[in-house]
């Protein structure tokens, strides 16, 4: 059995059933390289304050760079047994560096531990996602670029509603992911790293000897690294409670896999046969076992349906915090999970759309027959009456008691004369109404969007 990091109290050998309902290490060696971080700042701490001299910290500083690496290159093993990944690392450091790891625990507790390691993940996380919203959000406005002559159907209600210019649509995609990315921003400025709180009730180091800087641990985006400046704690009860940060963190990948998940219905709707729209890359659709004839949107589907489980990460700590006291409770542990969850899948996500999206190929013709619907200009002609003098009210009712005998008479308005449509109204000119349905007027008409 592993050694754990307690036991003195204690008269008998934990019970195997509460080792193993207690462990975490089987998820939580996720943390391995974020947690040796956290103590590459503490024996700097522990230096400044005297607990530590030079020698000393060179050493343990020795050890726990060889687990880094260990950790970078892949040959970081987790042991299994043990409680967790805090306990685990100091194992494999004693086994580097000796006795002189008891020092390291030197004012700290796992409590502190775990809320720094899990931090510097979701900093990590963040900036991970940031990476791949930007690859989406580009291989969206090279597809928008691409097709930027495509005029379709928009809908309302899944109703055909008024055109629009395709690259508006996918654009439309592009601006939720701008305001993801703004959202992991947020998340991940938000996101304090403070140490000094100890358990609870904070440590008898001074916290000026907390000046240390973290960044130089942190690849990544220089302006974020600037918030890895470690603080001594304001409030050391918050600080080892807090998992507001992990909260955001699954409320930003939430948000993102909804945003995913919409545009993945968009592209599974317009690849049906009904629709057929577009088509998508074989590379990225799979097949059936029975039905030779299928190609099927499997990864959009993987896509809208992990939505749920993002959804009930979020729903899972925010209902695992709500009523615990101060401080530290081991339901928190939980965190992890979903945590972990939510970050990979959003991940996945955006890489395997990023491939998707580059490969779609648009079927302008069978677009072309979906916009001989004159239905889609009927908001054109009331324009047109409007700009003749007619009230909109008035040319809103003309123009639906046209579309409704155009329907009951199986009759293309563009085809009626000129008689028949001065029967609903007599400022309509064939000539005029002809030519407004059409989809490039139609879209070149709306003056509103300032696109970017
Ligand atoms: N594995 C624990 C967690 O993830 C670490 C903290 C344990 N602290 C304690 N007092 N038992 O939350």
């Amino acid at each position: 059995m592993a050694k754990k990091l307690w036991g003195g109290r204690f008269a008998k050998a934990t019970d195997p059933l509460v080792e193993e309902f207690t462990r975490s290490v089987q998820y939580d060696y996720k943390l391995a390289e974020y947690d040796i971080i956290g103590s590459l700042v503490h024996i700097q701490i522990l230096k400044n304050a005297g607990y530590l001299n030079k020698t000393e910290k060179a050493k343990l500083e020795s050890g726990l760079k060889a687990l880094y690496s260990a950790v970078k290159d892949g040959t970081f093993k987790p042991d299994l047994s043990c409680e967790d990944i805090h306990t685990d690392i100091q194992n494999k450091l004693q086994a580097k560096v000796g006795d002189l790891v008891m020092k390291l625990h030197t004012a700290r507790s796992r409590n502190e531990q775990v809320v720094f390691a899990t931090k510097l993940y979701c900093k990590a996380g963040l900036m991970k996602l940031q990476e791949a919203l930007v690859d989406l959000d580009i291989t969206l406005c090279e597809l928008a670029a691409k097709n930027s002559d495509v005029v379709i159907p928009g809908f309302t209600h899944m109703q055909h509603a008024q055109p629009v210019y395709l690259m508006d649509y996918l654009m439309a995609y592009g601006e939720m992911l701008k305001r993801d990315y703004d959202r992991t921003w947020v998340a991940a400025k938000n996101i304090e790293l403070t140490m000094g709180a100890g358990a609870l009730a904070g440590t008898p180091i001074d916290a000026a000897k907390y000046n240390v800087d973290v960044s130089g641990y942190i690849k990544g985006n220089k302006d974020l690294r600037k918030s890895f400046k470690l603080q001594p704690t304001v409030n050391s009860l918050d600080s080892v409670s807090d998992r507001d940060f992990v909260i955001e963190v699954l409320n930003t990948a939430a948000i993102i896999g909804m945003h995913l998940s919409r545009l993945s219905e968009d592209i599974i709707i317009w690849s049906s046969k009904e629709f057929g729209f577009i088509s998508i890359d074989d590379a990225f659709c799979t097949g059936s076992s029975l039905m030779p004839q299928k190609k099927n949107p499997d990864v959009l589907e993987l896509v809208r349906g992990y939505t749920g489980r993002l959804y009930g990460n979020l729903m899972s700590v925010l209902a695992m915090m709500k009523g615990l006291p101060l401080t530290y409770n081991r339901d928190m542990q939980l965190d992890k999970e979903p945590l972990f969850d939510s970050i990979e899948i959003v991940s996945a996500e955006l890489a395997v759309l990023s491939g998707l999206v580059k490969g779609l190929k648009f079927n302008k013709a069978k677009i072309e027959q979906h916009l001989e619907d004159e239905s889609l200009y009927a908001t054109d002609l009331v324009y047109y009456l409007v700009g003749k003098g007619v009230a909109f009210k008035n040319a809103h009712t003309i123009v639906g008691k046209l579309v409704k005998y155009s329907i009951d008479n199986s009759v293309e308005i563009k085809s009626m004369t000129e008689r028949e449509l001065g029967k609903f109204s007599a400022s309509f000119k064939k000539s005029d109404i002809v030519k407004l349905l059409d989809p490039k007027t139609s879209v070149e008409s709306k003056k509103s969007l300032k696109r970017g």
